[in-house]
């Protein structure tokens, strides 16, 4: 069954930038879909749309219902997005405020919420950050709790920008060994391809909202000239060849 579908889904800008023009792709529920492709190729502009913060024109279909007729908070809920800059998701006080945001407007017990929050937090490494100030933290730190205040909603689906962007190399490793853990739905867009080759089934070349190619991750990331057609490059470990540049390329020819 399809979780996620979208078809012909435009947008524009309010300045006239054609950010989308007429995606469509489907998710397949427990799949993990890659979104790559060049800066400005309207990724981010996607993402926003899955959880209705953005509505273009076209369909959004979670579960096959058009995303329009959920209620606002069940499906923020069930589509959790953590934002490409983590700090726009940040506003409260301290950091364990933040995650316990969402369980609370759910309803929880202030101790039940705690709970979650704090076993949310220790999933993603950050724990020891609970009292702290959301914007005094570094970029990594932040966006670990931004992940992690997403968690803690228990999402079926998870949309990550740039999910590993800023983080150092042990980090990095951290956040994608605890995605490979996790059983939902996932939706990654990143420029990471190595990630990709590791994290997800399929991916989307999206270039100039459009999408121009889904299919395997593996199939799609070894295509090396329909990569560089949309400015990407095969990740360094699916390269069968070595392709450092040889030292006479680098003295100047004249
Ligand atoms: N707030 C905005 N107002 C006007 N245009 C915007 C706005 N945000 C993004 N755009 C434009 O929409 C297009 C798609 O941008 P988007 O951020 O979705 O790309 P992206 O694929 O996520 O890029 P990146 O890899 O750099 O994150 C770009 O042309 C961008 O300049
Ligand atoms: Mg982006």
């Amino acid at each position: 069954m399809n979780i996620i579908e979208v078809i012909e889904l435009s947008y524009s800008y309010p300045d006239g930038t054609e950010a989308l023009r007429g995606v469509s792709f489907r998710v397949a529920e427990g799949r993990s879909l890659a979104l790559i492709g060049r800066n400005g190729a309207g990724k981010s502009t996607l993402l926003l749309h899955l959880n209705g913060i953005f509505g273009g024109s076209g369909a959004v279909r979670f579960r096959g219902t058009p995303i329009e007729e959920l209620p606002a908070a069940q499906l923020r809920a069930s589509v959790g997005l953590v934002f490409e800059d983590p700090s726009d998701q940040l506003f409260m006080p301290t950091v364990l405020d933040d995650v316990t945001f969402g369980p609370l407007n759910m309803g929880l017990t202030p101790e039940e919420a705690e709970a979650r929050a704090r076993e949310s937090l220790a999933s993603v490494g950050a724990e020891h950050l609970a009292p702290r100030a959301p914007h005094h933290l570094s970029a990594g730190q932040m966006r670990r709790v931004a992940l992690a205040s997403v968690l803690v909603m228990g999402p079926e689906v998870l949309v990550l920008d740039e999910p590993v962007a800023g983080l150092d190399p042990e980090g990095r490793e951290a956040v994608i060994e605890l995605l490979a853990g996790l059983t939902q739905t996932k939706i990654i867009a990143t420029h990471d391809l190595d990630l990709v080759a590791q994290l997800c089934d399929e991916a989307l070349v999206s270039d100039d909202g459009r999408a121009h190619a889904q299919g395997p991750a593996r199939e799609l990331l070894t295509d090396e000239p329909l990569l560089r057609a949309h400015g990407l490059r095969v990740p360094p470990s699916l390269r069968s060849l070595p392709t450092s540049p040889s030292p006479k390329s680098l003295v100047s020819e004249d």
